[in-house]
């Protein structure tokens, strides 16, 4: 999937394509006066279909509705509801302490303000690694009380079985390679991984054994875009990279880093689109000043 100049420009082609096929970035932003119910929604299958095409998709973390709503309406196509909750929403240091609960909790809300993206939930620390039965039961509660359309669970051959399991029974699976933050202690740090030969290997049979068990998609985090590039080109499943390169067929990041409203992150994988913290912060202050001043409300702003 990676493309010279030439290739760009046929790859733009398709991507115009999929917008008349799948909604369009125009139609999905209302900007062409397109209506909302019209849009597709984003399945396993149309995900397929976009790789096989070279439609590279684009994902998001959300947590709440009021966020899922905007992200949704602006095209993403995947959200996300990431045990990233725990470092971003609820102030812990790691992934870890996030519960099935909260995960079941913030999908819902998700779940509510979103129409066309695929909601995929993650199954946190400690959800999935006991048995398998256990993996199975949350992994059905995730879908049937959070609303989730798919689950995601970190690890390579060590949860092969379990993800045969589910998706023998319906349950779509996204994997997930690389970092894998529920490891962060095992791993001593958020290092880059699959840079010695025998990691990146075993990344290479972890993510074709994911495959082979009924995996509809893995995310890639934090490993070298040749690596990632290779996995792509090895799988029939899409790939969505995280600090993996553009040889992914898909993106994804957290939406606080991209938004800037995470405070002390600062990898180099994530592109920062706005500084909203900034623009928060201005925001408030302005408030605040008018409220001392007897700036507001105003008579307009009074009954
Ligand atoms: O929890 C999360 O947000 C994630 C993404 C970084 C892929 O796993």
């Amino acid at each position: 999937m990676a493309s010279t100049d030439a290739d760009a420009g046929v790859e733009m082609d398709q991507n115009d394509q999929h917008d008349q096929l799948y909604g369009g970035a125009a139609a999905r932003s209302g900007a062409d006066g397109g209506n909302k119910h019209d849009y597709r929604r984003i399945t396993t299958r149309v995900l397929q279909k976009m790789k096989r095409e070279g439609y590279r998709f684009a994902s998001l973390t959300a947590y709440d509705a009021l966020f899922a709503r905007i992200f949704d309406e602006a095209g993403i196509d995947i959200i996300l509801v990431g045990d990233s909750v725990g470092n971003v929403i609820q102030g812990h240091e790691t992934t870890l302490p996030v519960t099935l609960d909260e995960i079941i909790y913030h999908t819902r809300a998700v779940r509510r303000g979103v129409q066309r993206a695929m909601v995929v939930a993650d199954m946190p620390f400690m959800s999935f690694q006991v048995s398998t039965n256990e993996a199975f039961r949350n992994a059905g509660r995730l879908m049937k009380e959070g609303g989730a359309e798919a689950v995601k669970l970190e690890g390579g051959k060590r949860v092969v079985k379990t993800v045969r399991r589910m998706t023998a029974a319906g349950i779509p699976v996204m994997g997930h390679l690389g970092l894998t933050p529920q490891s962060i202690h095992q791993f001593g740090g958020y290092q880059a991984r699959g840079r010695s030969k025998e990691e990146a290997e075993q990344i290479m049979r972890d993510a074709k054994a994911l495959e082979d068990a009924g995996a509809f998609a893995i995310v890639l985090e934090k490993i070298p875009a040749q690596l990632a590039a290779d996995v792509s080109a090895a799988l029939k499943i899409p790939t969505i990279g995280i600090g993996a390169g553009a040889g992914c067929d898909g993106q994804v990041l957290v939406f606080t880093d991209m938004l800037g409203l995470t405070v002390d992150f600062n990898p180099r994988f994530v592109r920062q689109y706005d500084n909203l913290r900034e623009r928060i912060n201005g925001a408030v202050a302005g408030y605040r000043g008018d409220v001392r001043d007897g700036a507001f409300p105003s008579q307009e702003e009074s009954y």
